[in-house]
């Protein structure tokens, strides 16, 4: 059953250049138009399941909150069509529903009798929703003299006791210490095998990998990604990468123009990588140096976890000290008990690299399709070498530069999936000649 379904939903806002402009627009008893109009959310369509946990992610100013808003009935929108089916317990940015004169446990009250339960019901959940806010004698005082972060317990815990069909949270996690958040996502998870409809905006991308089996991308107030959490968080990412590169770009002017994120690999001219996260041993004689060893996702973002059968590109950039005549760029891939899965270089590609004199940067990218392993940790080694592929000088090996995480959704016997086609003849006993 679809508990939410939005249709081309719309929100927007009127911009006022300056105060003023507000009142001439009323003055004129709105005949005239003083304001622009901006679109927070545009053309939205989603068709939610009963039972999903769904992360609404996206940058700031996306249209998370007011996409929650929407739906919780806050705001009412512009265009498209919206239809909920079930009881809304919403915990939106601080101060939705709560009135900050009256006490903790008058807005408990209030906040129930706003979601439809009497006042006899919720003096039977009073003592679970406070034992749960932890907010002992505070209870009675007014909500304007809470902290943000006891302020959010109390709306939190009054949230999940009105026994919601669907729980909307924006952002509030954060605001609680951390005992708090362990226990706010611990009954998170329990609401969710309860079989609630759950949607949570955050900010913290492993929780969304974490606890939702669906994420939406929102950007501009479009939706721009709607799927598996681990493809959506890369997404955003890509996003977030290129919007760092072009920030970069600005205040230094030293970048290469930022092009789309939409293909695969990175998708700027190769520059050099100058970080190694790790080295856990290192040898060689100098003449090179590896100077940065950096892992791409699909969409180009920098990663640390990637996906069985996603595209991807180990980037390794090293520095000539000394000319070298036939440098060879490598790398060992190991797993996370040290055995050596796979290793390739430049030569073994057949991508022979010029010769270099001393000085010069060479960046070479490894473009590849991950293969369909068991998940887990694994570790690349990066090297350079002169001479042939056979009879050369390592310049400089590092082990263990970079560690990466592989996930796998597939099952996966032994060490790897074999890339295996299967066909089948039967001959029936009862078909046979005798
Ligand atoms: N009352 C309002 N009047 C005018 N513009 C608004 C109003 N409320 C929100 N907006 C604009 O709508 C856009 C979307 O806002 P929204 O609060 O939904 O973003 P968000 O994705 O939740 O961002 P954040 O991550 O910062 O919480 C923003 O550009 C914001 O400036
Ligand atoms: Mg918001």
């Amino acid at each position: 059953m679809k508990i939410i379904s939005l249709n081309n939903l719309s929100k927007k806002y009127p911009i006022y250049g300056k105060p003023s402009d507000k009142l001439k627009e009323l003055l004129t008893l709105k005949r005239r138009a003083y304001h622009e109009e901006f679109w927070a959310l545009r053309d939205v369509s989603i068709a939610i399941d009963s039972g999903s946990t769904v992360g609404i992610i996206g940058q700031n100013g996306s249209g998370k909150s007011t996409l929650l808003q929407l739906i919780a009935g806050i705001l009412q929108p512009n265009g498209g069509e919206l239809i909920v089916n079930g009881r809304v317990s919403a915990l939106l940015e601080l101060g939705a529903g709560f009135n900050p004169e009256f006490s903790g446990r008058e807005n408990v009250f209030m906040n129930g009798a706003i979601l439809g339960l009497t006042h006899r019901q919720m003096a039977a959940r009073f003592d679970a929703i406070a034992d749960f806010a932890e907010i002992g004698s505070f209870m009675a005082q007014p909500v304007k003299t809470y902290s943000s972060g006891m302020f959010m317990r109390l709306a939190f815990s009054v949230a999940i006791h009105v026994d919601p069909d669907i729980l909307l949270v924006d952002e509030a996690l954060a605001v609680g210490d951390l005992i708090f958040q362990h226990r706010c996502l611990h009954k998170i998870n329990q609401l969710r095998d309860q079989g609630k409809t759950i949607l949570f905006v955050t900010h913290d991308m492993s929780a969304v990998a974490k606890f939702c089996n669906r994420a939406l991308l929102l950007d501009g107030g479009r939706l721009l990604e709607d799927g598996p959490p681990e493809l959506v968080v890369q997404k955003y990412y890509a996003i977030v990468y290129a919007r760092e590169r072009q920030y970069k770009q600005i205040h230094t002017g030293s970048l290469a123009p930022c092009e789309s994120v939409e293909s695969s690999g990175p998708t700027e001219a190769i520059s050099p990588i100058r970080t190694v996260p790790n080295v856990d041993h290192r040898f060689g004689n100098e003449e090179a140096v590896i100077l940065g060893v950096e892992l791409f996702g699909p969409y180009g973002e920098p990663a640390r976890e990637v996906t069985a059968q996603q595209e991807g590109t180990l980037r390794i950039s090293t520095l000539c000290r000394k000319p070298l005549s036939n440098p060879i760029v490598g790398f060992t891939l190991r797993d996370r008990l040290g055995i050596q899965v796979s290793a390739s270089n430049t030569s073994y590609e057949g991508q022979a690299l010029p010769a270099a004199e001393a000085g010069d940067i060479v960046t070479v990218d490894f473009q590849v399709t991950f293969p369909d392993m068991v998940p887990g940790s694994y570790s690349i080694s990066p090297a350079i070498a002169n001479g042939a592929p056979l009879d050369h000088e390592m310049c400089d090996w590092i082990d263990n530069a970079l560690v990466f995480q592989l996930r796998n959704p597939n099952l996966v016997y032994g060490m790897l999936r074999l890339p295996i086609r299967t066909r089948f003849a039967i001959m029936r006993a009862s078909a046979a000649v005798p």
